[in-house]
């Protein structure tokens, strides 16, 4: 294994990259614009939670195999090939994704491109992109044609980084040249040598493959919560029926949780620049469905706090509301688009009294939302609520005891807002136990 990587983009992506390549045995440098981010990493410190990564991330900086730096020259001098893992958030008040990171670090690394290298696309990107990309690389790098681009898009979970990127589903590389090809063979060797199946394909589809499997992912949870309506005003249960449909494995149990629906840096955006690139390409029908996946997964968080209120007789003023989870999901400190911090703060603008407690994500949702109350503890942030409502599924809070809770609050009122709880356990103690998609 002789490559020199260089990964750019250090955010969750990029860093876990960076740090499960040098575990597998490269020498690796990661890059990023932000100087404090890369000092934190160097540091052996990680920018965000991620369970399993900061061990890696020492260990390998402390063998030598890992560095990082702010310096694109170093980055072009150092590295054979360089993967590009920076951001595609989706643009202020439109559905595109926003491309202005990519492109620039392609507007970056080209010029100081001398010798034949292979450049890496993980980002998530609208389809074309790639194509585009290629034209740009080969007109701006010294190197011309021997600076070449391939797509190598990246399906990695949050809180399950590690494993996704070290023992991943699947390898899908959008290549133009068998030369591109054999390099990336070749650094995915360790996986594909433990049988992980390496799809090659053409630009294009390498870009649809990541987009079009977030799509379905969102369209299966948007799709048990369209069942958790209508469970609701048939006064059936959609834990039962996702249960039951579970057993069909032409359907499978996995994505198919009702609740409070999806959130997070991936799957909103993804969805919606699938959409709007789909129009531009003429095709936007084919993708109108996403539209209601959207809406169903909205409908869900207004549910959510209607249902806190009719616990309350019809209105938040004066009363207290304990919330626990932040984070759009556990295992994870991340607030991106997060459903528990749309439900809080839409609580505390209709006059509710809102504390929250997260067990890794109350530093960003107190720097995003200093408006709301925060917590130290699930029993601090539920002292004498009203009501409380479960919106991130943690294990410490699934864990909870309902008698001991019970003599925190000021009534024994909850919604569980991700079906995490065993109603008559919750109820049998005294709680109004109440579910969305549950009688
Ligand atoms: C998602 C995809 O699962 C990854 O494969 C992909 O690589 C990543 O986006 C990305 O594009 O980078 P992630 O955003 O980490 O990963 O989160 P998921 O585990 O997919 O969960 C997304 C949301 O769906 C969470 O808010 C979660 O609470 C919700 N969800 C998940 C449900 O509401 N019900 C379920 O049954 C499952």
């Amino acid at each position: 294994m002789a490559q020199r990587l260089t990964v750019i983009g250090t955010g969750y992506l990029g860093a876990t990259h960076a740090a499960c390549m040098a575990e597998l045995g490269y020498e690796v440098l990661g890059i990023d614009v932000d100087a404090d981010k890369i000092a934190r990493l160097s540091a052996g410190e990680l920018p965000f939670y991620e369970p399993g990564l900061e061990p890696i991330l020492r260990r390998n900086l402390e063998n030598g195999r890992l560095r990082f730096s702010t310096s694109y020259d170093e980055a072009a001098e150092f590295g054979d090939v360089h993967f590009v893992c920076v951001g595609t958030p989706q643009k202020p008040g439109e559905y595109a994704a926003d491309m202005s990171y990519v492109d620039d670090t392609i507007t970056a690394l080209a010029p100081r491109l001398t010798r034949a290298c292979l450049v890496i696309g993980k980002s998530t990107v609208p389809v074309g992109t790639a194509e585009r990309l290629s034209r740009r690389l080969a007109r701006l790098s010294p190197a011309g044609d021997l600076a070449e681009l391939a797509w190598n898009p990246e399906f990695l979970r949050e809180g399950y980084a590690v494993e996704d990127t070290l023992h991943p589903d699947r390898i899908v590389i959008g290549v133009e040249s068998d030369r591109a090809e054999k390099v990336l063979r070749d650094v995915y060797t360790p996986m594909t040598s433990e049988g992980v199946p390496l799809i090659v394909t053409d630009y294009a589809t390498s870009e649809l493959v990541k987009v079009s499997a977030n799509a379905f992912l969102a369209t299966k949870i948007s799709f048990i919560n369209a069942m958790a309506e209508v469970c609701e005003a048939a006064h059936a249960d959609v834990t039962k029926l996702s249960e039951a449909l579970s057993h069909d494995d032409r359907i499978g149990g996995k994505f198919l949780g009702a609740g409070l629906g999806f959130g997070g840096g991936c799957l909103p955006k993804d969805i919606r620049a699938f959409m709007a690139r789909a129009g531009e390409l003429g095709v936007d029908q084919a993708l109108s469905f996403l539209r209601e996946v959207d809406a169903i997964n909205i409908r869900r968080r207004i549910r959510m706090v209607d249902l806190a209120r009719e616990l309350l007789g019809g209105s938040f003023i004066g009363r207290t509301v304990g919330v626990l989870g932040a984070a759009f999901k556990p295992n994870s400190d991340d607030i991106r688009d997060s459903p528990a911090l749309d439900v809080a703060t839409s609580i505390r603008a209709q006059g509710g009294q809102v504390t929250v407690f997260d067990p890794q994500a109350l530093e960003n949702a107190r720097r995003a939302h200093p408006e709301l109350g925060y917590g130290t503890s699930a029993q601090d942030a539920v002292a004498d609520a009203h009501v409380v409502l479960l919106l991130t599924e943690w294990k410490e809070f699934r864990d909870l005891d309902p008698e001991e809770l019970g003599a925190f609050v000021a009534e024994r009122n909850i919604v569980d807002g991700r079906n995490a709880l065993d109603p008559e356990r919750w109820r049998a103690a005294g709680w109004h136990y109440r579910a969305l998609g549950r009688p």
